[in-house]
């Protein structure tokens, strides 16, 4: 270690105190003492005397000073004070630099920190996937933008929250947690039908991936969703229509063999009646025979029609102007009273492809149902929109809503299956049809209903 040279004023002050003393000394040895009755330099040996024992006093004193100091400091080595000094000045420099460096480190740390914090949020909110994390106790820790979208939640209910809490203790969402913080295995792949806290359903398809700390500890769990409820859509809607394809063809071919064996039966019934006499009260029965079968082979025929394989002859059209005229024409062949009635087209609505006659006859379907629910007229609305994208499908969205009866929830899922009716003379095809030709347009077709409140159904239509 090197060392330094000290000046001390100290020092100089005693050496300087010593050289006066030895001076004061000399001088004093040179001047005469004093005889009595002689004058003069007697005076100055008196004067120097005085001098030396005030020097000597003072030299006394500084040294007194100098033991007490090494004794307060408890240095029994004079030799090697000024070493340990510079030793010690030099230690507190390198800690004071050392301070420094730690200083610098800490916010370089802290920045570092809040880039990845900020990286991390980034991707988070960048993500089309919903991400959850929950932590040991299973209260949620994140919860990007995704999430918020998908489960209609917003981030500050949610955060702070027990996964109970949010979804419900015996909830799916629950029971996957359990089950991944329980098991410690992570699950790749769950689909499932959501119920969410304000009563709408989705379905979403969700894996888990466990949180673990340097030392392999689990602190918790990351949920990544995505939102199935279109997708689950559109595949109910390609299987419910292959299951219409197969049942259409099965009971077309039996309805052709029904038709078949009426007309063998109406046969018979017309040579019994040739037969018997005029007056016979037989002729009353053949007459009711004839007439159920009539009603038959016209319900046959309808189904027929239903059943038939059509090609659209698709045509660009003009939402509004069509809406507007179909509706008219519709509620010209219901009997009053009338409902009030609302017809609107968003300006954003493009020119869409569809077979004008068909969607006709779907639109006139539905309006028939709304207005036949609203015996005691209400408010029917018929609109149609532009519905945010689903991946590059775009399509254009067609409401007819009425306040009428509605349908119970245990029906929803059969009103759209051919000869489903709630109604004495209905042949519960039209809403049957009315699907079919919403598939024939490659679109899909749902319904919302609450019982007394009224009943919505949605009609969406891709845009070429
Ligand atoms: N807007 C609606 N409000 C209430 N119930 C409806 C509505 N639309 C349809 N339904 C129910 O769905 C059933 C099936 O309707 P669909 O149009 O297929 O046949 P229908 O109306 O009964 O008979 P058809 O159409 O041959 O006259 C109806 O009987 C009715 O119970
Ligand atoms: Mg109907």
């Amino acid at each position: 270690m090197a060392l330094r040279p000290r000046s001390n004023p100290f020092a100089i002050f005693t050496a300087l105190l010593l050289v006066l003393f030895l001076t004061t000394l000399a001088f004093h040895l040179m001047v005469p003492q004093r005889v009595p009755g002689a004058p003069g330099a007697a005076d100055l040996h008196a004067a120097t005397d005085l001098l030396l024992k005030v020097l000597g006093g003072f030299i006394l004193l500084v040294l007194l000073y100098t033991v007490f100091a090494r004794i307060v400091r408890r240095d029994s080595s004079p030799s090697t004070g000024i070493v340990k000094d510079n030793v010690f000045l030099d230690v507190v420099a390198r800690l004071r630099d050392k301070e420094h460096e730690l200083e610098r480190l800490r916010s370089a740390a802290e920045e570092r920190a809040r880039e990845i914090e900020s990286y991390n949020e980034n991707i988070l909110r960048s993500v089309s996937s919903g991400v959850i994390t929950f932590n040991r106790e299973g209260v949620v820790t994140t919860f990007n933008d995704a999430a918020g979208r998908i489960l209609r939640l917003n981030r500050e209910d949610v955060i702070g929250k027990t996964c109970a809490e949010v979804f419900g203790v015996n909830s799916t969402v629950a029971g996957l947690l359990n089950r991944s913080l329980s098991t410690g295995e992570a699950i790749t792949r769950e689909e499932f039908e959501l119920h969410l806290p304000h009563g709408e359903r989705i379905w979403i398809g969700v894996s888990t991936t466990l949180l673990k700390d340097r030392e392999g500890g689990l602190i918790g769990t990351t949920f990544v969703c995505t939102d199935l409820t279109e997708i689950k859509a559109l595949q109910e809607q390609v299987e419910m229509r292959e299951r219409m394809t197969v049942l259409g063809q099965m009971s077309a071919g039996i309805a052709h063999e029904f038709r078949n064996l009426m007309g063998t039966i109406l046969g018979a019934a017309k040579l019994v009646a040739r037969q018997t006499p005029p007056d016979s009260p037989v002729h009353e029965s053949i007459q009711t025979v004839t007439h159920v079968i009539s009603d038959m082979d016209h319900l046959i025929t309808q189904f027929l029609n239903f059943a038939r394989k059509t090609d659209p002859d698709l045509k660009l059209v003009d939402m509004g102007p069509w809406l507007q005229r179909v509706v008219e024409q519709v509620l010209e062949q219901v009997p009053p009273p009338h409902p009030h009635v609302e017809v609107t087209c968003f300006p954003d609505v493009p020119r869409i492809r569809i077979d004008e006659v068909l969607m006709r006859q779907a639109l006139g379907n539905l309006v028939q149902n709304a207005v036949e629910a609203m015996s005691d007229g209400g408010r029917l609305t018929v609109s149609a929109g532009l519905r945010p994208p689903l991946g590059r499908r775009r399509e254009v969205e067609v409401r007819v809503s009425d306040t009428g009866a509605g349908i119970p929830q245990d029906r929803l899922g059969k009103i759209f299956l051919p000869f489903f009716t709630t109604k004495p003379k209905g042949t519960g095809l039209g809403l049957a049809l009315v699907h079919k030709i919403v598939l024939l347009h490659n679109g899909r077709i749902d319904v919302e209903s609450q019982e007394r409140k009224g009943t919505t159904f949605r009609i969406l239509l891709p845009i070429a």
